[in-house]
């Protein structure tokens, strides 16, 4: 089957099976490998992307329920000139990850929460990031980097 959709700000048309994933058509197709697949069961958040500005879980979406959809993934956050996004940046800043596996789909989903709730308290991020697990670094730099990076973001809405 055919499916069109708008990937990281660009028109896309893919041909697939109708029982393909998205993360199987994103990284196999695609190559964009930034989405990460572990538990392949929609526990671990490894794989979050944006569908229409919300967080799915791409080892368990199909693909053909993108069809006509805006999707985001991490690949899709610098900007033209190669500035990381601010969450990437504060992901760094902090040292919010070790072996990194988990990262791009914390960041995903720090992404939406941060698009709904640009100054949500630990409790607020604590919360939103419940399904997404990290086996090494711990939570701590996480939930610190994602409050850098609300402050960062603020501050570039100010300049
Ligand atoms: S790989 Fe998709 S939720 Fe774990
Ligand atoms: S940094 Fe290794 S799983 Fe999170």
């Amino acid at each position: 089957m055919n499916l069109q959709f708008t990937l990281n700000g660009k028109p896309w048309s893919v041909d697939c099976e109708p029982a393909d994933t998205l993360a199987e058509v994103l990284r196999n197709q695609l190559n964009l490998n930034g989405t990460k697949v572990s538990c392949e069961v929609q526990v671990c958040g490894a794989c979050t992307v944006l569908v229409d500005n919300l967080p799915v879980s791409a080892c368990t979406y199909l693909a053909y329920e993108a069809r006509g959809k805006n999707l985001l993934t991490v690949e899709g956050l610098e900007k033209a000139d190669g500035t990381l996004h601010p969450i990437q940046q504060a992901f760094i800043d902090d040292f919010a990850f070790q072996c990194g596996y988990c990262t791009p789909g914390m960041i995903m989903a720090a992404k939406s929460l941060l698009d709904e709730n640009p100054n949500p308290s630990r409790e607020e991020i604590i919360h939103h990031m419940d399904g997404n697990i990290c086996r090494c670094t711990g939570y701590v730099p996480i939930v610190a980097a994602i409050q850098r990076a609300a402050g960062m973001i603020a501050k570039e809405k100010k300049q």
